[in-house]
């Protein structure tokens, strides 16, 4: 049985001083049985949100890592190095992609060590606009997923629980979602390009998320697809309210599949 995962992408906003709030106060609001928290601050508000979330099942991840253990990469930060801060990572956003010049290659040796090293990835895939109107999303993302997956164990990826999540990148910071129906139809073409990859069974088992201006009002659309198991979620994901009209809903749907105690 597949989780539900709700994960909040705070990208490159609060520090130190207010993330712990933050995080307390979201955490407070969102517990719903069944439902996988988990919360992606900056590196440096890693410490805080860990702080704040003790005695809370609420995970903690990294928005990126280096590929390298350690070395002259000034500016980076490596998996050793956040051993005991973070048990989640996100790769591969389409911003590290497009902002960072990240390629599927580079991705996939991050996977590597994300594994190595006990870190549970979220792998983030998605067309730009140019080629959604080209009809030419499914190649896209099949493209993105063979390229950072292709010649890695299925086991090993799946036995970590690496969770998918299908950001189309001209629903990101926009305002202008994608609709469930789309999300749905990617999350099938995503599980079908792990199929043939070789994943069997285990493609059916791999959590997809959606991301893209997802907001309390519109997650419902999201979730009421049998295939898209959660959100990845930006702007919307420093509101306390927002998380937890989202989360209310998320368990709503782990109620209905089965996976509230
Ligand atoms: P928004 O929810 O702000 O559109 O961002 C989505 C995203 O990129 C999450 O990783």
């Amino acid at each position: 049985m597949r989780p539900i995962v709700i994960a909040a992408n705070w990208k490159m906003n609060t520090t130190p001083a207010d993330a712990g709030d933050l995080a307390r106060t979201i955490a407070s609001r969102t517990r719903e049985p069944g439902v996988t928290r988990v919360i992606c601050p900056p590196y440096v508000s890693l410490a805080a949100v860990r702080d704040a979330l003790a005695g809370e099942d609420v995970g903690v991840g990294a928005q990126n890592v280096h590929h390298e253990l350690a070395g002259a990469y000034t500016g980076e930060v490596s998996v050793p190095m956040l051993a005991g801060l973070a048990t989640w990572v996100i790769l591969g956003h389409s911003e590290r992609r497009a902002y960072f010049g990240e390629t599927d290659a580079l991705i996939g040796k991050k996977l590597d060590r994300a594994l190595a090293g006990g870190l549970r990835p979220i792998l983030c895939v998605g067309e730009v606009l140019a080629e959604r109107e080209a009809g030419r999303e499914t190649q896209v993302v099949d493209g993105q997923l063979r390229g950072a997956l292709e010649g890695r164990d299925p086991e090993t990826l799946a036995g970590a629980g690496l969770v998918v999540a299908y950001e189309p990148v001209w629903a990101i910071g926009t305002g202008k979602n994608a609709r469930g129906a789309d999300a749905e139809a990617m999350a099938q073409a995503i599980r079908a390009s792990l199929r043939a990859l070789g994943w069997g069974s285990r493609a059916d088992e791999t959590p997809v998320l959606y991301g893209g201006s997802v907001t309390s009002g519109n997650i419902e659309e999201f979730l009421a697809e049998p295939g898209v198991d959660g959100a990845l979620i930006g702007g919307a994901s420093l509101k306390p309210d927002e998380m937890a009209g989202i989360c209310a809903r998320a368990g709503i749907t782990a109620k209905a599949r089965g996976l509230a105690s």
